[in-house]
């Protein structure tokens, strides 16, 4: 999963507009999700462990606020998930591999095949290669994202290899996930384009970063909450689906037909994730439509963020906003996007069908089906002041400049 986020030139100017609309403006430890008392629990700069990252707020972590009755209704689903979740995954032998869309090594034309996608890359301006690094980075850090999943109560892998469907789908989609990073770092990689040495560090500050806090600290906690944590994946999958089905289409049009199957191949695979975590909380309104929409507005209210916030190539303690608004101008995730996403998954859920809540969920559903036109208007406010053209030299393409 390649998380994405809303991607703005001007983005902090988006996120203080959106602060106003989502009702966030600062660091919030109450929201109207919290079942349970929360935890509060100060945490350290991440200077402190010798981390070289940008200055980052301390944040207070709140964390397992979810009550154990609603904890109790994963365990009741576990049977629904074994028959409706697991067949989503696909069998290791039906499944693509990076090999197959990349010049076989062991094959008398490899030099041959190698020389011919370096060919067609060199038609790709930088802004895309840009896009394709940020994409690939975001999806090499993996680890922290099954570790996300593994986080949140009620679903994760007790043991490392616990046999509940809930574990067994995270494994198994960890494992599907992990060729996207090493089909992008393989073909990057070949075709000489690319700063491997910066972009390798890049994803090892991200790694080492994790995905808990950003700029916007409100931005990403689930609390260990699986209908906010799933509520995130459904969206982000959606999200990322949309990147690399971009990417494929500018790849086409670039020229290069070998790249545009290998960025189309894994859309198609984070569309079925997407099919899977939207089907997950679909059950979840049916049996607990308040607890799932008030979940959802809380994620709203939030953001969905992207976790890869914390990326850092050593130099730039802005990179992610960059990236992002290189991808915003280009048109490989844009502010449209996230509306178009959010209103998608109201359609999806049939939020606005809901019946039967409790005020606070009236208020929930209320919120998020007014909240994509006001992203919209918002977006439409930010790229009409901001018409200034900046350009940023990135590590990752031996420092040329791009416009952001
Ligand atoms: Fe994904
Ligand atoms: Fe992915």
């Amino acid at each position: 999963m390649a998380f994405m986020t809303v991607a703005f030139p001007s983005q902090l100017s988006f996120a203080r507009a959106m602060g106003n609309i989502t009702g966030v403006s600062k660091v919030s430890t109450t929201s109207s999700v919290h079942f349970a008392a929360s935890a509060a629990t100060h945490v350290e700069a991440p200077e402190k462990h010798n981390i070289p990252l940008p200055p980052r707020h301390k944040h207070e972590e709140v964390t397992h606020t979810l009550p154990p009755q609603k904890l109790e209704i994963f365990k009741t689903l576990e049977k629904w998930a074994e028959s409706n979740l697991l067949p989503r995954l696909k069998p290791v032998e039906e499944c693509w591999q990076p090999t197959d869309l990349l010049p076989d090594p062991a094959s008398e034309s490899f030099h041959e095949e190698v020389g011919e996608l370096r060919r067609r890359s060199r038609e790709l301006p930088d802004d895309y290669l840009v896009c394709l690094v940020g994409d690939m980075v975001t999806e090499e850090a993996l680890p922290t994202y099954q570790t996300f999943l593994n986080n949140l109560d009620g679903i994760r892998d007790e043991t490392g290899a616990s046999l509940t469907p809930w574990a067994v789908w995270t494994r198994a989609w960890t494992a599907e996930e992990n060729r996207h990073g090493d089909l992008l770092n393989r073909y990057l990689y070949l075709t000489g384009r690319v700063d491997m040495k910066k972009i390798e560090k890049t994803i090892q500050y991200l790694m080492r970063a994790g995905m808990d806090s950003g700029q916007n600290l409100q931005d990403f906690r689930t609390e260990n909450n699986p209908y906010s944590g799933f509520i995130y994946t459904s969206f982000q999958e959606r999200a990322t689906s949309i990147s690399h089905g971009n990417t494929a289409r500018m790849a086409k049009a670039h020229g290069d037909a070998e790249l545009a199957r290998i960025c189309g191949t894994i859309a198609a695979e984070e569309k079925r994730h997407e099919a899977a975590y939207a089907m997950i909380v679909e059950k979840l309104f049916e049996v607990d439509p308040d607890g799932t929409v008030l979940a959802f507005a809380d994620r709203m209210r939030k953001k969905v963020s992207m976790p890869a916030c914390l990326m850092f190539d050593g130099r730039d303690g802005d990179l992610f906003s960059h990236f992002s608004a290189v991808a915003q101008r280009v048109g490989v995730y844009t502010a449209k996007d996230y509306a178009d996403i959010l209103e998608f998954l109201i359609r999806r859920w049939k939020v606005e069908e809901l019946q039967g809540l409790s005020p606070e969920g009236r208020a929930a559903q209320e919120f998020l089906c007014g909240l994509a036109p006001k992203i919209r208007r918002v977006d439409e406010r930010v790229q009409a002041k901001d018409t200034a053209a900046h350009t940023m030299a990135f590590s990752w393409i031996f420092d040329r400049k791009v416009q952001l």
